[in-house]
């Protein structure tokens, strides 16, 4: 899992205007820092063993770093992004580039954050919603990529997207915050047998939880040493980031990455 991932580059990352809390138009990143933060992910997803494919960031799509947003892909199928007015001039070049890749690309038909709110756990799809994601896409993503959708509602726009609320370890192993989730989707999570990890509100509002793992390598903020120790004790490698400048858009580094190689496993297909 995550062992293919789609990034774009940092050269016009700006905050130009505020859709997420965390987002202040007069404090903006540091435009080398910000470069620099941004390849040291992409130097540590290859380090990782992780192919990195690249697209071309548009100069008027200040958000185009956090291509998490731009769509969810999940077997060469890709459903595009529908995010707020302010971000929809993206869509079409992850259009133009997942096609020009051979991925079967289809329009959201809802509101939808692409993998923002759908993250993949063996054959289950943890799917956020009521923040940037209308409920009725859930029934599509179920329709249209096989997957058994697990419905998530965050707390508050402090987790805009699920993937500052819950991260996925590996297929049964899954980390998140109790709190970013409401109690119906609380229970839902914790009957599902699987092996929790609960990150505690205060690692969490650092972005914590927006970190890809592959299995056996957690790429992740600094700054939520808890949790990297936690899954340290697990026998996970961790490798601690910082994500200062990214953290001015509301965003981490889950957000920088657009997995392409999720797979259902064949049982559930
Ligand atoms: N400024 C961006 C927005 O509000 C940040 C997106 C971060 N992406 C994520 N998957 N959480 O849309």
């Amino acid at each position: 899992m995550n062992s293919e991932l789609l990034m774009c580059d940092a050269t016009h990352f700006r905050v130009d205007y505020v859709i997420n809390p965390y987002m202040d138009t007069g404090v903006q990143p540091d435009q080398l820092a910000a470069l620099a933060e941004h390849e040291a992910i992409e130097k540590a997803h290859a380090a990782a063993g992780r192919i990195v494919s690249r697209m071309e960031s548009a100069r008027e799509c200040p958000d185009m770093v956090y291509t998490a947003n731009g769509a969810f892909v999940s077997s060469r199928r890709a459903v595009l992004g529908a995010p707020p007015a302010a971000r929809r001039p993206e869509i079409p070049h992850f259009r133009a580039w997942l096609k020009g890749r051979g991925f079967d690309v289809l329009d959201a038909p809802y509101d939808f954050s692409g993998q923002g709110d759908a993250l993949p756990c063996g054959g289950l799809l943890f799917a956020g919603y009521g923040q940037r994601t209308d409920r009725r896409m859930h029934g599509v993503l179920a329709d249209v990529l096989g997957y058994e959708v697990v419905p998530l509602r965050t707390t508050g726009e402090q987790w805009y997207d699920l993937d500052l609320a819950l991260a996925v370890i590996d297929a049964r192993t899954v980390a998140y915050c109790p709190q970013a989730l409401d109690a119906p989707s609380g229970q839902r999570l914790r009957a599902l047998g699987l092996d929790l990890i609960e990150v505690d509100v205060e690692e969490a509002s650092t972005f914590a939880l927006n970190l890809i793992s592959d299995g056996s390598t957690v790429t992740m903020t600094t700054g939520a040493p808890r949790l990297r120790d936690t899954l340290r004790e697990r026998g996970l490698d961790v490798v601690e980031l910082d994500t200062t400048e990214l953290r001015k858009g509301g965003g981490g580094v889950r957000c920088t990455a657009l997995t392409l190689d999720n797979q259902l496993p064949p049982r559930a297909r």
